[in-house]
């Protein structure tokens, strides 16, 4: 099973709580995490692009910033790992984005990849005036279909003449082109998005669900896995966990309980009304779902609390659910939670074991 890293690009990371570790995202911090990431043998890093937070006491998510350009620094102090950066599709015009990916695909030696975004949240876009319109939510899809095509067509053979509803080049050029064919992953939960990731998408994002039901996102990978089967394509399903652990069960189990205590309300209530406001992308897009008061603390994100051991056995449960090729991981504490996952966790992992054994010898020379 792979294993990523979902950097803190905002702050807090995922915890929207005054009781969580508070802190600023930085270069410095960032690179710190990827660098022993890396060193740890995890595969990826991943930042995702956000552009307006949720406010409340803790600021949520009001500091961040910018994905590909954090990219861009982080691959020039790796060399390992792969490293992904998120397009605001929305505002970031496809020809520009393909060139972006050219220039950190040579700042990398071919280690980067795209995880494309429609956007879900309107005020990111309206802020900007760049909002189309709430009959975006239930075209965003098709926009993003036309959207990789010119990438495509740019990363395949450096021209595109597409001509759609929403994109019309004219001889189009790009140069250089990526040196390796360019990965592109994607998020999509709800029909239409799934429907993407399975004809498009190299790899599909999805949620994990619930505290210690390590399995229970099967049937999410279900559906990836019978969508990406029809269109004749293999596309896997990353699952996408906080990971809170400690000595012992208990140890760890506190500190879940007190970041729970501490939630911010102010900033959960606003990722509920921004959920509420996409009222056409079906039922089942996981907007709606991150702000279900379960778990809100942590948008509902599927969370694995325990010892070193508990956490081990856990994710060795997910890597058997079919279609999981791998998880992204957040922290409570991201520099300390990286550490201790590569150090205590990792080598406890039947599905991990190898990169454990092979990373050893870099670490002990570090
Ligand atoms: C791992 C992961 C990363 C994501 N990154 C972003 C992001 O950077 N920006 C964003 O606007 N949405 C992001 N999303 C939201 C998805 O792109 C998607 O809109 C969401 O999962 C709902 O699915 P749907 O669009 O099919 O309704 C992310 C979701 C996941 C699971």
């Amino acid at each position: 099973m792979n294993v990523g890293v979902f950097i803190p690009i905002g702050n807090n990371g995922w915890l929207l709580s005054s009781t969580a570790p508070q802190y600023k995202p930085t270069f410095e911090l960032n690179k710190q995490i990827v660098q022993k990431a890396e060193a740890h043998g995890f595969d990826f890093a991943l930042s995702m692009i956000k552009l307006r937070g949720f406010g409340g006491k803790t600021e949520f998510w009001d500091h961040n910033l910018e994905s590909f350009t954090l990219m861009a620094g982080l691959a020039a102090v790796t060399t390992k790992i792969q490293l992904f950066a998120t397009a605001a599709s929305l505002v970031m015009p496809p020809a520009i984005v393909a060139r972006m990916a050219s220039t950190i695909d040579s700042i990398s030696n071919g280690r980067f990849g795209l995880n494309l975004v429609t956007g879900w949240q309107r005020p990111e876009y309206s802020q900007m005036g760049l909002w189309p319109g709430d009959e975006f939510f239930a075209t965003r899809y098709e926009y993003l279909a036309e959207y990789i095509q010119v990438l495509r067509d740019l990363w395949g053979s450096g021209r595109s003449d597409f001509k759609g509803r929403y994109f019309q080049m004219d001889d189009c050029r790009l140069s250089p082109r990526p040196s390796v064919p360019m990965k592109v992953i994607c998020a999509g939960q709800s029909d239409a998005g799934v429907a993407f990731s399975a004809r498009h998408a190299d790899h599909n994002f999805i949620f994990g669900k619930g505290v210690n039901t390590p399995a229970a996102f099967a049937p999410s990978a279900a559906k990836i896995k019978t969508a990406a089967d029809a269109a004749g394509r293999q596309v896997g399903a990353y699952v996408l966990f906080m990971v809170i652990a400690d000595e012992t069960d208990a140890a760890a189990r506190a500190k879940w309980e007190l970041y729970q205590a501490g939630a911010d309300q102010e900033a959960i209530a606003w990722l509920g009304q921004q959920g509420a406001a996409d009222t056409r992308s079906g039922a089942d897009t996981n907007v709606r779902q991150m702000a279900d008061p379960t778990s809100a603390v942590n948008i509902n994100m599927g969370t694995l609390v325990g010892s070193y051991e508990t956490v081990a056995r856990l994710l060795d449960e997910v890597a058997e659910v079919p279609g999981c090729e791998g998880v992204l991981l957040t922290f409570d504490e991201f520099v300390q939670g990286v550490d201790t996952f590569g150090s205590r966790i990792q080598p406890l992992m039947k599905s991990r074991r190898h990169v454990a054994a092979a990373a050893r010898p870099a670490l002990e020379a570090a």
